[in-house]
């Protein structure tokens, strides 16, 4: 096995394994992709205190995020095709996130069913639910991840259309892919994912392939999602989709104080500062940059997540220290399901660990719930300084 000491070194394994059309689709953001950009590289301009002669020994990255203990503040954000990228990749996922002891969050567009995951663990996981013109359909969805004992509800708020991605439309991202010519010649120097995928069932929209009425092929993400998804979700739709699952509920794609207030005030238990990795709204600001104005806003009334642009162990720290109680990771896991399969996603979260312990440790804390402002150099424009609306 190679030495992986970095995500980027999975990510490179995994440009090489999996199709082009599936390794586009994660590592991809809409437009212009500055926000896809910007997300990591706004962690960069965050610098860390080096502190000395502080006792080091008893160290711990373990916390609780959403009343779940967990080894690191990570979850493993939803994802969709996560099927696409490794034979069975949203079960692979599930079952490195339950030995690691982190959460695994199955998207509404996985490729392994609800039941799928949930017959091959045994620890709970969250479920993300995208809500579908089709009430009926939303409905069974939040009732078979209530009998799949999902511990979470994880409803995403920013996309309820898509943003435009450029290297989706020209690639004709499809699920399983069509064969055409440049696929094929794609196709043939991905022998070893190609036999793997031959080798399982699970090629199509698990979770909507046989539930949906007269949905037998949504071979086209952006047809598929046009036509389907609920253009018209509003706070009260969602207040309703809150009852009706009756349990934790995760509100995920909050950018905006006024937003985080909005849902801090329905009774989210968390929120997940995220612009969906970049995905969306381009021109949006990172989340590591809209952190602060949140935590003002809400910190004192609701647990505060953050995803989009956690590439390392460092950056963890950086937005636990800024006040979230958690992250979530998207395609730094991916990197390494799409590198190795489940070992490629525990050497993710394991190569996460270490940089947020060793770094933990060379900021003089040995906890990773003393983590505060106080070890962060954070440049006095960060947030920027905009025009009041
Ligand atoms: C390939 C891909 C597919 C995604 N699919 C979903 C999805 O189905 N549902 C969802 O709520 N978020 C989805 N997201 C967004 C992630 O949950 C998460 O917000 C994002 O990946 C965080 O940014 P990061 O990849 O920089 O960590 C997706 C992200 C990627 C990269």
């Amino acid at each position: 096995m190679p030495v992986i000491t970095t995500i980027d070194d999975l990510k490179r394994m995994h440009k090489r394994r999996v199709p082009k059309m599936f390794y586009d689709y994660c590592e991809s953001g809409s437009w212009t992709e500055q926000t896809f950009r910007e997300n990591t590289s706004d962690f960069d301009k965050i610098r860390l205190r080096q502190r000395v002669a502080v006792d080091m020994t008893n160290r711990s990255t373990a916390t609780t995020m959403v009343g779940h203990d967990v080894s690191i503040p990570v979850a493993l954000a939803p994802v969709g095709l996560t099927g696409m990228q490794h034979a069975d990749g949203e079960i692979l996922a599930a079952k490195a996130a339950e030995k690691f002891g982190v959460p695994f969050t199955l998207s509404t567009m996985s490729i392994c069913s609800i039941e799928d995951v949930a017959g091959k663990t045994t620890a709970p996981f969250w479920f993300q639910l995208y809500t579908m013109k089709d009430e009926d359909y939303t409905d069974r969805l939040i009732q078979r991840a209530k009998d799949a004992g999902c511990s979470a509800l994880v409803i995403t708020l920013d996309l309820q259309i898509l943003g435009q991605r450029h290297k989706d439309l020209k690639n004709g991202l499809t699920a399983p892919p069509k064969f055409t010519l440049p696929v094929i010649a794609d196709l043939a120097t991905k022998w070893g994912w190609g036999m793997e995928m031959l080798g399982t069932k699970r090629r199509f929209f698990g979770n909507i392939i046989g539930h949906v009425a007269n949905v037998k092929d949504p071979s086209s993400l952006h047809a598929w999602t046009a036509e389907q998804f609920d253009p018209a979700l509003d706070w009260n739709k969602v207040a309703k989709l809150m009852e009706k699952w009756d349990g934790k509920v995760i509100l995920k794609g909050i950018l905006d104080a006024e937003d985080a207030r909005m849902a801090a005030k329905l009774g989210a238990d968390a929120i997940v500062v995220s612009n969906h990795g970049g995905r969306q709204l381009d021109g949006a600001l990172s989340s590591i940059r809209a952190l602060p104005s949140i935590m003002d806003a809400v910190g004192d009334q609701v647990e505060v997540l953050l995803d989009s642009g956690i590439r390392s162990g460092q950056d963890v720290l950086k937005a636990m220290a800024m006040g979230a109680k958690g992250t979530m990771i998207g395609r730094a896991y991916i990197h390494g399901l799409g590198a190795m399969g489940q070992k490629g996603v525990t050497a993710a979260l394991e190569t996460i660990r270490k940089e947020l312990d060793i770094t933990m440790a060379l900021c003089g804390r040995r906890h990773v719930e003393d983590l505060d402002h106080d070890i962060l150099l954070i440049p006095e424009d960060f947030e920027g300084r905009w025009k009041e609306n």
